[in-house]
């Protein structure tokens, strides 16, 4: 495992600041209303549970698990529903939890698939994004790192579906992935 990595980009504790500041600016918005946090499977499990427990906010979630298909391997911005929200929406205040915005195509639909739901309002809070890896320019109200656009792993994220459970982000060596 150690081998495969190449390096540590962001540690536990600047994952775990960077959460208590925007749990700040979350309450700071959502004062006095009820927020309906919904992560998007798999990748958002780790900055849910543990944004989810930075907020003051009264918060419930709800989960959503979509997938892109179409040819090769990069997102082609048609996504399946492969698991739907168990909740109802509308007059809601919800807020995307997700892990990472690499082309932004994956959000870019969900927006528009939950925006036609009635939500009171629809906000994004995502740990990482990649500016150079855009396709689609996406208004995100809460950003934790802008990252280069390297492959990156962990806190969350996978290489076919390993690399998940390490408590940092880090980048891939080349090697594992082929490069
Ligand atoms: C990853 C990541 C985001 C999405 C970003 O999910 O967790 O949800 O890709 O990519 P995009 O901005 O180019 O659309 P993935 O589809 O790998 O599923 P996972 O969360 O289960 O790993
Ligand atoms: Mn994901
Ligand atoms: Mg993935």
């Amino acid at each position: 495992m150690g081998t495969d990595l190449k390096k540590v980009l962001i540690t536990k504790e600047e994952i775990d600041a960077k959460l208590a500041g925007l749990a700040e600016q979350i309450d700071a918005e959502y004062a006095g209303r009820e927020l309906l946090l919904v992560g998007v499977l798999k990748g958002a499990v780790m900055v849910m549970a543990d944004l989810a427990r930075a907020v003051r906010t009264p918060a419930t979630m709800d989960w959503m698990a979509v997938s892109s298909y179409g040819a090769g391997t990069q997102s082609s911005g048609v996504v399946r529903i492969l698991k739907d929200l168990d909740t109802d929406i509308q007059d809601k205040h919800v807020l995307i939890v997700e892990d990472i915005i690499d082309s932004g195509l994956t959000l870019s639909w969900l927006l528009s698939n939950l925006g036609s739901r009635g939500p009171a309002s629809l906000e994004v809070c995502t740990l990482l994004r990649k500016p150079d890896a855009a396709k689609v320019a996406i208004d995100v109200k809460w950003v934790g790192f802008d990252i280069p656009n390297e492959f990156v792993v962990g806190y969350g994220l996978d290489y076919a579906e390993k690399y998940r459970n390490l408590p940092f982000v880090g980048t891939l060596a080349p090697h594992v992935y082929g490069g």
